[in-house]
């Protein structure tokens, strides 16, 4: 089946076509349009991800990127193109109304979606949480509007369960044994969760404060880096190369019992070493990052392994903005080959890590394998702390 997938929880504005077709285990994803549209720019003044800019980014943004991403799907496909038609006056004032909190985005849709033939898709996948509600709510809208005008079925999905199949999108075919360990590390989350089979899931630990890229922002910021911070960071910290960092940062919670995390505490820790230090040398400030990013590793890697033992996995998986970062893609494949002979390290092609609808639109297909499609379209609703 062909799903078109939107993606608006946090700062991207992304909308996929993916073909996908098989059952659970031997699914198979061909992605037709993949459009990533960033706010980075929009967001650096803030130092962080500013709400009211999102909903108004993606508000402005939507109706482009879906342009773009048809072009893309028309390029690589053979696709039917179905006929355009006219939008009935019931279905523009129905518009209207799921739009009505969006009037740059109702401008847009009335002016532009008429014209475009309407797409030869089975259905529309939309994350409906966790995320930034004001700007969940724009993809939303936009997905109930499309779903109207062009009488497609909406599926709703969850973006984290996104991050964990996000592997499947790498080209060499990756396979999933369970149970799995998933590690999610965003600018949003850190979790361990417990991939018992495709569709049962348990979160078995998170952080109790800081996410670990929101850490690597705040860390960044302290260091005159601009957002997003991890990037810089990791830059760095490369640039001090293997020697060890003259500081010493902690490693919280590397020896509690459960797999939960916290960051709140290193990141202080950095303030206070940065404050005493008062002007930063270069070398200052790539000794700093390089113990940062390493205390961060350390309790990333040693709670992931503990719990891959514990539940014996047979596959380790890390996803999520932060799981760009080269040395903690490198330490935690090094520590899995070590210390779990018997399982696999799936880890996404950097161009997937960050947040994509791509992906989106593969928990949309398992969502659907699991239960169809159920949803009614106008009572989907946008729920920031959706869990796993
Ligand atoms: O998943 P994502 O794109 O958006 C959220 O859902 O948060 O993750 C963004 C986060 C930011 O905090 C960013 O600094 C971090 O991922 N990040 C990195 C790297 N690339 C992005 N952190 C560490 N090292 C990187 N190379
Ligand atoms: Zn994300």
């Amino acid at each position: 089946m062909k799903i078109l997938s939107i993606e608006t929880s946090c700062d991207e504005t992304a909308i996929s076509i993916i073909e996908a077709n098989g059952d659970f285990d031997d699914s198979k994803f061909d992605i037709l349009a993949n459009i990533v549209h960033s706010q980075i720019p929009e967001h650096a003044p803030y130092g962080g991800v500013f709400p009211a800019v999102a909903k108004r980014e993606h508000s402005r943004n939507l109706v482009p990127v879906l342009q773009k991403a048809l072009e893309q799907s028309y390029e690589n496909s053979k696709s039917q193109i179905q006929n355009s038609k006219q939008i009935s006056d019931d279905k523009v004032q129905e518009v209207e109304k799921i739009l009505e909190r969006e009037p740059e985005l109702l401008e847009q849709f009335l002016k532009v979606i008429p014209t475009l033939e309407i797409p030869d898709i089975d259905a529309i996948a939309v994350t409906h949480g966790p995320g930034l509600e004001p700007a969940l709510w724009v993809g939303i809208n936009f997905a109930k509007a499309l779903s109207i005008v062009w009488d497609k079925p909406i599926i709703t999905t969850n973006h984290m369960l996104g991050h964990v199949f996000s592997t499947l999108l790498n080209e060499e075919n990756p396979k999933i044994e369970f149970p799995a360990i998933a590690l999610l590390v965003s600018g949003g989350h850190t979790e361990l969760i417990l991939v018992k089979d495709w569709c049962e899931y348990e979160k078995i630990g998170q952080t109790r404060d800081d996410a670990v890229g929101e850490a690597f922002d705040k860390v960044a910021r302290l260091l005159d880096l601009p957002y997003p911070g991890g990037p810089e960071i990791s830059k760095l910290a490369e640039k001090l190369g293997p020697r060890g960092s003259k500081f010493e940062f902690p490693r919280p919670m590397l020896h509690s019992k459960d797999f939960d995390f916290s960051f709140s505490g290193l990141k202080t820790s950095v303030l206070y070493t940065v404050k005493k230090l008062g002007e930063l040398t270069q070398e200052d400030k790539e000794e700093v990052a390089h113990e940062f990013q390493q205390a961060a590793i350390d309790v990333l890697v040693k709670k992931t392994i503990k719990a891959a033992q514990k539940y014996n996995a047979k596959t380790v998986i890390l996803g999520g903005g932060v799981a760009a970062n080269t040395e903690l893609r490198k330490q935690l494949t090094e520590a899995v080959e070590k210390n779990l002979p018997n399982s696999t390290m799936q880890i996404p092609d950097i161009k997937f890590t960050g947040d994509n609808a791509a992906m989106i639109a593969i928990a949309g297909y398992f969502t659907y394998l699991k239960n169809g499609v159920t949803q009614e379209p106008l009572k989907i609703e946008a729920d920031g702390n959706l869990s796993l």
